[in-house]
């Protein structure tokens, strides 16, 4: 089946980079954009202190995601970034509830939601993490735990903001690991979600959503996991911090 959703390739750099490799990673991916597919949606998730580094490259061949924001609009928050901030700032995605801050920030699916909410009063679109960790795979609890995720954290949202959502499976056990759920443990989880939101949203909205898999995604299985039906893309951790990987990822990420 052709798939019609967007497709996207994120690359989620974390607390890696200074300003100078930053920039020369953006500019090798700049000289490099002819070879972009062009239905390939391309987004950088950098720390957001070079955010506005990025910002100033013309013409880039990327959007731009920020790592985290507040849920709080403004005020007395030392430390924390507003997702007005990020709009003025042109910044037109954020990840939120990926399962490092929700393991290392305790972050928890009620905050997640709030997070989601200040992002989408801000014209901001989220690109919400879910997926379960090893245990609860084992468990055969994968299905039950990215259903509560999924429902404690968006199912409250009205139909014309869920339609700005992107979503990325990561489960927990791949991330950073090398380890990577097969062609067909992602597309059966991609399958489920989107049932899922077709259950409470509806089917139209339901087709709509890129599901993007994260975990391990590198050139070398990429082009697999990307031509699962319900696979519209990925969001990259590790490989996305050299630019040949990435760029290969990014070609995988065309239509074929
Ligand atoms: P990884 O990270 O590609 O290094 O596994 C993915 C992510 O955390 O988004």
């Amino acid at each position: 089946m052709e798939h019609m959703r967007q497709r996207i390739v994120a690359g989620n750099w974390k607390m890696n980079k200074t300003l100078d490799e930053a920039m020369e990673l953006a500019i090798d991916l700049q000289e490099r954009q002819d070879d972009f597919p062009p239905e390939v949606t391309v987004i950088l998730a950098p720390p957001s202190l070079y955010l506005l580094g990025l910002e100033m490259i013309e013409e880039p061949c990327f959007l731009m995601a920020a790592q985290n924001c507040s849920h709080h609009q403004y005020g007395a928050f030392t430390g924390e970034i507003s997702a007005a901030m990020l709009q003025a700032m042109r910044i037109k995605y954020c990840i939120i509830g990926h399962s490092e801050r929700r393991e290392y920030f305790h972050e928890t699916d009620e905050l997640i939601a709030k997070k989601i909410d200040a992002c989408l009063l801000d014209n901001i679109a989220p690109i919400f993490c879910c997926g379960e960790k090893k245990e609860e795979r084992v468990a055969k609890k994968h299905f039950v735990t990215v259903m509560h995720q999924l429902e404690k954290s968006l199912f409250h949202l009205r139909p014309e903001q869920m339609v700005k959502m992107i979503i990325a499976y990561e489960p927990v056990w791949a991330i950073g690991t090398g380890l990577t759920a097969s062609t067909d443990e992602a597309q059966e989880m991609h399958a489920f979600i989107r049932k899922t939101l077709a259950g409470h949203f509806g089917e139209t909205i339901a087709e709509k959503i890129p599901i993007l898999y994260g975990g391990s995604v590198s050139p070398t299985n990429s082009a697999a996991l990307f031509a699962c039906p319900d696979v519209d893309g990925g969001l990259v951790g590790g490989a996305s911090l050299k630019a040949r990987d990435f760029i290969s990822i990014i070609k995988s990420a065309g239509i074929q």
